[in-house]
């Protein structure tokens, strides 16, 4: 990480759903104009911690147990709704994992760019339509000037995607949420909207929390990377070293099913067995039952990150060699 405070510190997060543990203690910091994956299956609490981050939780039925959330000198943990209105869509942009739920079909796609700079910038309907249309041609799509009058539904699934990025980077936040932002998408598109976040976050310095369940993504565009299983960081580490030499018996199981670069497309098996659900994570290492590798230990004590100087850290027993 870089040497300046973190934009983003998540320290020890905990989220209740009605009174079972759903996240548990999960920390992660991300520095100025860094871009950090979260990657875990499906069900593994990422969206639910990104979620955390912009207070967007269905707070019922979950719940913000413990820890800290801190940006800018503030625990976002800690604010009040309307404290957080404020921060939302200037301070720090999302993507949502579902396009069409995040753009309201009844709203053109200029107007909901415009949104957050007539809210937060104070801009005029003109000035905002205007940087509506910059904006729109800066994530590359064709006929902005007329695209801006168009509505969602007359969109590609790509387009949609990068209408989405435009309405979220509209304020140049200084975090950028992305949650499976490329994974609706064909394999052509997801690597042009990759391309796109990444160049955005280095112009514009912006920080990136990246959540994908695809690591070949992480590896992609992340430096840095934090595996989550079961709603806790099972290993984090730098990527390169997260490829070379994983040491938690999950994160080797996910490598196993990126698919081979001469043969895109195609599906490898996955990890057989499911996440368990939150009330069935036993007091051990929640991998276990799905585990190659599980000894007795595994079982009986949950086993936490520890920090083995170089190389990632990992919360394993019986770590890969
Ligand atoms: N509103 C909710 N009420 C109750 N449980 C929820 C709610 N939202 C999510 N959950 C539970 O939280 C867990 C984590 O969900 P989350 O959406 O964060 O997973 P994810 O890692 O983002 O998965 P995916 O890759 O499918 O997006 C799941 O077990 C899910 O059932
Ligand atoms: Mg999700």
């Amino acid at each position: 990480m870089t040497e300046a405070a973190p934009v983003l510190s998540i320290e020890g997060l905990s989220l209740h759903v009605a009174g079972l543990p759903l996240v548990a203690d999960v920390s992660l910091a991300i520095g100025p104009g860094e871009m950090v994956g979260l990657v875990g299956e499906s069900g593994c609490g990422k969206s639910v911690t990104a979620l955390s981050v912009m207070r967007l939780l269905p707070e019922p039925p979950i719940r913000i147990a413990g820890g800290h959330i801190r940006f800018g000198g503030l625990d976002l943990a800690s604010l009040s709704q309307s404290e957080m209105c404020r921060l939302r869509g200037r301070d720090i942009g999302m993507i949502f994992q579902e396009p069409m739920t995040s753009l309201n079909p009844v709203f053109t796609v200029g107007d909901q760019i415009a949104e957050p700079l007539l809210i937060h910038r104070g801009l005029g309907r003109a000035a905002a339509r205007r940087r509506a249309v910059e904006l729109l041609d800066l994530v590359g799509i064709p006929h902005p000037d007329r695209t801006v009058d168009r509505f969602p539904h007359q969109l590609s699934g790509g387009q949609r995607q990068r209408a989405m990025i435009a309405s979220a980077i509209a304020c140049e936040p200084k975090l950028l949420i992305a949650d499976e932002p490329t994974t609706a998408l064909d394999v052509t598109v997801q690597a042009q909207v990759l391309d796109l976040i990444n160049r955005l976050r280095r112009d514009m310095g912006m920080a990136c929390l990246l959540i994908t369940h695809d690591l070949g993504v992480v590896a992609e565009v992340c430096e840095r990377a934090h595996v989550m299983y079961a709603g806790r960081i099972v290993e984090h580490g730098a990527v390169k070293a997260l490829f070379a030499s994983p040491r938690h018996r999950y994160t080797r199981a996910l490598l196993d099913t990126i698919p081979a670069r001469n043969q895109p497309g195609r599906r490898l098996p996955s990890i057989p067995g499911m996440v368990p659900p939150p009330g069935a994570r036993g007091d051990g290492c929640s991998f276990a039952e799905r585990c190659p590798a599980a000894i007795a230990r595994c079982v009986s004590e949950r086993p936490q990150l520890t920090v083995t100087g170089h190389g990632p850290t990992a919360a394993c027993w019986n770590p890969a060699p």
